[in-house]
């Protein structure tokens, strides 16, 4: 399986300044084989990004669109619209669970609407800190997981990809920890099982599983060693360039 290096913009970089950063990112970058390099920048600059980048080098993601394609919904942009701009979604990142709403039955729909429109789906799951502290990990897993997933069907589990990120080791969470890499291997482990039962393991297997979390260039070796895990979704690292394409070189050697 692929290596996938995600980097996640979130709300940062003018359009201007995302197009300047991809520009340097895109020189400091070759077409590394069995590495699949993603950014996802806001959505304003996505369709002149998609213009920009060069394809065999780095993929575009979306951070997040809406479930129906077209209709009565100011302020949404849909997933039919990005169709063609984009190769991926992130869709349930925990910003926009706890932030801005939205559960798994929305998540759900916007799942399903990802892959009606040729865009690969990066679900994003993981327990808060009191959630953890209180034992519940593994259920919440379960329960995102099974919720997000509702609307795949089997012949199209193939196209979905989950990312780990459990809240309260994302950078901008107050009081961050760096999660351990038993940790993620644990939380992994409930993610194949999950899916194992609802998709059979073949299925299971051949799903990739990111995790993110404060991934940094220091620390990104050892999450890439973790068993399971098959790439890294990265916030803060990734407005970097520096550590980026560290973070990238330290892929290639572990892939190595
Ligand atoms: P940080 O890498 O800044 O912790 O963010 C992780 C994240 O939320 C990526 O989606």
């Amino acid at each position: 399986m692929k290596t996938y290096i995600v980097g996640n913009w979130k709300l940062n970089f003018t359009v201007g300044e995302a197009s300047i950063y991809l520009h340097k990112l895109l020189r400091k970058t070759s077409n590394y084989r069995g590495i699949e390099v993603v950014v996802a920048p806001s959505a304003i600059a996505l369709q002149p990004l998609s213009l920009q980048i060069d394809r065999h080098k780095m993929k575009l993601c979306a951070q997040n669109a809406f479930y129906r394609d077209y209709g009565a919904f100011t302020g949404e942009v849909s997933f039919s619209q990005l169709r063609g701009l984009v190769d991926y979604a992130i869709v349930g990142h925990s910003e926009r669970r706890y932030i801005l709403g939205e559960n798994d039955k929305m998540i759900a729909k916007k799942i399903a609407a990802a892959i009606r429109n040729k865009i690969r789906p990066i679900l994003c799951i993981g327990e808060t800190e009191s959630e953890r502290a209180f034992g519940e990990t593994a259920d919440v897993i379960r329960d995102q997981l099974t919720g997000g997933l509702s609307e795949v069907a089997d012949d199209d589990i193939d196209k979905v990809m989950i990312a780990y990120e459990p809240v309260w080791a994302i950078s901008s969470v107050k009081g961050a920890k760096l999660a351990g890499p038993d940790e993620i291997a644990e939380a992994v482990k409930i993610i194949r099982e999950v899916l194992t039962n609802i998709y059979g393991a073949e299925s299971a297997k051949a799903v990739p599983v990111l995790f993110g979390g404060s991934v940094s260039s220091s620390n990104a070796g050892a999450y890439l060693t973790v068993p399971g895990v098959n790439g890294l979704l990265i916030g803060g690292a990734s407005l970097i360039l520096s550590e980026f394409t560290d973070i990238i070189e330290v892929a290639k050697r572990v892939k190595e």
